[in-house]
């Protein structure tokens, strides 16, 4: 079994879908890796380290010849005029939005797990690139946030004078919400956190943080699978009115609240930018569905009034070797899944396969990107 290995084309990125370590595993059940050259060197793995471990590295016209292809980005149009019929596409790729890139993909006839859409189930777990990758958003968001701030995070009782801990206030506490309270946390600063899912109230205080809540009569944003859903009016207006009060006092917000499918809620206007105090920090880890901050702009850091808003569309890049390394075992753990008795093979009956699979020899097979198309 062939597997081809794309250094990343997306400007900023610096991870790489699989690492040497993933190379000297998977040889042994008898995959071979085809890496283009240079793939890992932004990650800090040479094109030697990947040979030592089995790999060859090789022009791109070998590798579009592999039975599977790994790429950590959605492949760009000119990429997928050259994948072969039949081949398996592994990368993130948000099907509904990128849907001229489906369209291409289909007309190769092609197939293409998508990793955004794997389940988040226990037993997927170890294959969770939406997890392992928004873990480190979120430690990225505090680090770089703490370093845009003019203001010390703890509270320091020094001969010159106290200095008060840095206010951080989270919002969205998933996956990256709850890792940058963690971070926060261990920084020393004073962390309060929220979310439409009243259930993350305890996993917030067990991290040390304050659960602001809101108390509302009609329904929450409780959805399917441990995501959020869009809330009612009477919701969004409680949480306006709570969050504009506590926005107001917050030296970092990071906020991080996505829901499925939809452009990023809207949840800090820039009424409640201008009452920040000057020197203030936005981290908008939403920003590449639109953001949670009417000012974010996505890849920028604006300067609105004197607070700053950072639209980072790509916290893991900045960390790109252990970013890769997950990544690279997510993928490990997804081949290993579909390697069997007789080598690599697509179960469609399983919940796995057939959640990430959208495309299967060029027929659609997810709902919801045959609607979109
Ligand atoms: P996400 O990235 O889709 O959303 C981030 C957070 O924003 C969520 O906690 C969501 O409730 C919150 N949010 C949405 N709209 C909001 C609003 N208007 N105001 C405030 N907050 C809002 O979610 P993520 O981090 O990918 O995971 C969500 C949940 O999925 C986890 O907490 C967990 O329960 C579950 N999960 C399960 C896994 C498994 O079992 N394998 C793996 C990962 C996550």
């Amino acid at each position: 079994m062939k597997v081809g290995v794309l250094k990343e084309n997306k400007n900023g990125e610096k991870r790489v879908a699989i690492i040497p370590q993933t190379v000297a595993t998977l040889s042994k059940k008898g995959y071979h890796f085809f890496i283009e050259a240079g793939a890992g060197a932004n990650s800090f793995f040479s094109d030697t380290d990947y040979e030592k471990a089995g790999a060859t590295i090789c022009d791109l016209s070998t590798i579009y010849q592999s039975n599977i292809i790994v790429k950590v980005n959605a492949p760009t149009l000119d990429e997928i005029n050259q994948i072969s019929k039949n081949t398996l596409l592994i990368s993130l790729f948000q099907t509904i939005r990128d849907i001229e890139l489906v369209k291409a993909l289909k007309e190769r006839e092609c197939s293409a797990f998508s990793l955004n859409l794997l389940p988040r189930t226990t037993l997927a777990q170890k294959m969770d690139i939406l997890s392992s990758q928004a873990n480190i958003a979120g430690y990225k968001a505090v680090i770089i946030g703490a370093d845009h701030l003019g203001k010390y995070m703890p509270l320091l009782m020094t001969a010159a004078g106290t200095i008060s801990p840095a206010k951080t206030l989270i919002i969205g506490a998933g996956v990256a919400g709850l890792q940058a309270i963690a971070t926060a946390k261990r920084l020393g600063a004073q962390v309060e956190a929220f979310d439409v899912r009243p259930e993350v109230k305890e996993q917030v205080e067990s991290l040390g943080a304050k659960f602001v809540e809101v108390e509302s009569s009609s329904d929450d944003g409780v959805g399917t699978g441990g995501y959020a859903k869009e809330t009612s009016d009477e919701y969004k207006a409680k949480q306006q009115e709570i969050m504009k009060e506590r926005i107001s006092v917050s030296d970092l917000v990071i906020t991080t609240a996505l829901i499925p499918n939809r452009p990023a809620p809207k949840l800090i206007t820039t009424e409640m930018v201008e009452m920040m105090k000057p020197g203030s920090i936005i981290m908008d880890l939403a920003s590449e569905n639109g953001g949670n901050c009417e000012l974010t702009s996505p890849g920028e850091i604006v300067n609105h009034k004197q607070i700053f808003i950072d639209g980072n569309t790509n916290l893991p890049s900045t960390m790109p070797t252990h970013a890769s390394q997950l990544f690279s075992k997510n993928i490990e753990a997804i081949i290993d899944h579909c390697h069997g008795e007789n080598g690599f093979h697509l179960n469609k009956e399983d919940e796995i396969v057939s959640g990430m699979l959208f495309l299967d020899n060029g027929e659609i097979t997810h709902q919801p990107t045959k609607e979109a198309l």
